[in-house]
């Protein structure tokens, strides 16, 4: 038995909007990027769509049951912009608004504390059309659609995150062009990237005037490790690959300030901005959350772009099926560094989780997936580590509730506590969901136990 974490440590699973609700279009909703991004050929993995996905929009009551009966203390949703504001500003759409009312009082009514994300990556296409993040007039937008939110459901709401990942967003939304707008630009990139984070600064400064609970920014970290035998140019090109993924977006909404290392990365492409809009992207948060998956093992390679770094594949090393190799001792050093680095925040977990094969469908009412159960037992025991170190952990969240879209992956990867069934919708918890309800129960003690 462990010591059992503090009295009060939120324990969650995480989802988003696109990828478990389906019906994208109901009760007056606007269409996304997303929406449209699927239904180009060739964006997503065998043309999956998020059009049912969960069909969570419909069955939300019994998912919120299914929670309840897994323990959970804490969920954490994203708002679908263009369900609340359908032409992205403007008129408000009730009945879109009603969804996530209903959500957070079945939710409370359950006993569970919502923490809602104002934008998980589905912009309203009108709002695309008129440029997206690159549109200098998104942070405004942004703000008053989180006011919108903030006036309907902050009586309600304890915890609030301005955005999800705005890494993703630049990188493999502007820069990459994986995920939606699918565009492959550094010039777009770079200004998304700024755009984004003065979203995040208005929407908080908007808080200040009317929230009463707390609010904060969601970030993915990937630590860049280097080899044993790494060369100068080895340990240069990681300083810059960490500089672009792990400082680009929180040193400037902590510290008032961007990387010296981003001029190297984006070259011309990085605009001069004026020193006072920089530093008026620090805005005081209430915590941050991170979305922790892997670390990286880099080499320089001067062919890969904007970040001349190739990742290495570790010989031994487990991997997901979305090949991410497991390596827990990096999220205990990733939230000690970010208690460090950042003021010693509050700090969540947001997200956490793996890919792995699971059995296509349920055998007698089960579905065994031990390497899942495995990584949540090693990912929580390094959260109980960040907090000996000092970190001041505040909750987990597990990724995910369910078997959903993985974006351009389709729904091929499932990183689901609970499978789905695609073709019935029927749920099941997996042993890993049935495992972390025991870690739950037990507020954390039972970790080690099978
Ligand atoms: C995160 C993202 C999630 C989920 C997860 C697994 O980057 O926030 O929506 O897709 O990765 O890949």
């Amino acid at each position: 038995m462990r010591q059992p974490f503090p009295p009060g440590f939120l324990w969650g699973c995480a989802t988003s909007a696109y990828q478990i609700e389906g019906s994208p279009l109901a009760d007056g909703a606007g269409v996304s990027n997303w929406h449209r991004f699927v239904r180009t050929p060739g964006r997503v993995a065998g043309g999956d769509t998020g059009d049912v996905a969960c069909d969570h929009y419909r069955r939300m009551k019994d998912d919120v049951a299914l929670m309840r009966e897994l323990g959970l203390t804490a969920y954490r949703f994203s708002i679908a912009w263009g369900r609340v504001l359908p032409e992205g500003r403007g008129k408000v759409n009730a009945a879109g608004l009603g969804f996530y009312e209903r959500l957070v009082d079945e939710l409370l009514a359950n006993g569970i504390q919502p923490m809602a994300t104002l934008y998980h990556w589905d912009l309203p296409a009108t709002l695309d059309d008129r440029g997206g993040w690159t549109n200098p007039d998104m942070p405004d937008w942004f703000a008053d659609y989180a006011q919108v939110c903030f006036k309907a459901l902050d009586d309600r709401v304890p915890l609030w995150a301005t955005l999800n990942e705005p890494w993703v967003i630049a990188d493999q939304g502007y820069m990459h062009g994986n995920l939606a707008p699918g565009h492959k630009s550094a010039y777009e990139a770079a200004i998304v990237a700024h755009r984004l984070m003065q979203a995040h600064a208005s929407a908080v400064q908007a808080y200040r005037a009317v929230g009463r609970n707390k609010i904060g920014l969601v970030v993915n970290i990937e630590p860049k490790h280097v080899p044993a035998d790494a060369t100068d140019a080895d340990r240069h090109a990681a300083q810059l690959a960490d500089a672009y993924m792990n400082r680009q977006y929180l040193d400037p909404a902590l510290l008032g300030r961007y990387p010296d290392e981003l001029c190297e990365v984006f070259g011309e492409a990085w605009p001069d901005w004026p020193a006072a809009e920089v530093e008026a992207l620090k805005q005081p948060i209430d915590f941050l959350g991170l979305n922790y998956y892997t670390r990286a093992v880099v080499r320089h390679d001067a062919k890969a772009w904007p970040v001349p770094v190739v990742p290495q594949r570790q010989p031994g090393g487990t991997y997901t099926e979305t090949g991410w190799e497991l390596h827990p001792q990096s999220l205990a050093d990733t939230l000690v560094w970010m208690h460090e680095r950042y003021g010693g925040l509050p700090l969540y977990v947001t997200e956490n989780g793996a890919a792995f094969y699971d059995p296509p469908t349920a055998i007698n009412g089960e579905v065994n997936d031990p390497l899942r159960q495995h990584y949540l037992r090693t990912h929580i025991a390094a959260v109980q580590d960040a907090m000996a170190r000092g970190a001041d952990m505040r909750g987990y969240f597990a990724w995910s509730l369910f078997d959903n879209l993985e974006w351009a992956l389709g729904f091929a990867k499932r990183f689901g506590l609970v499978h789905v069934d695609f073709q019935t919708q029927q749920r099941t918890p997996k042993a890993s969901a049935r495992y972390y309800a025991r870690v739950i129960a037990s507020h954390g003690a039972d970790l080690d136990l099978p």
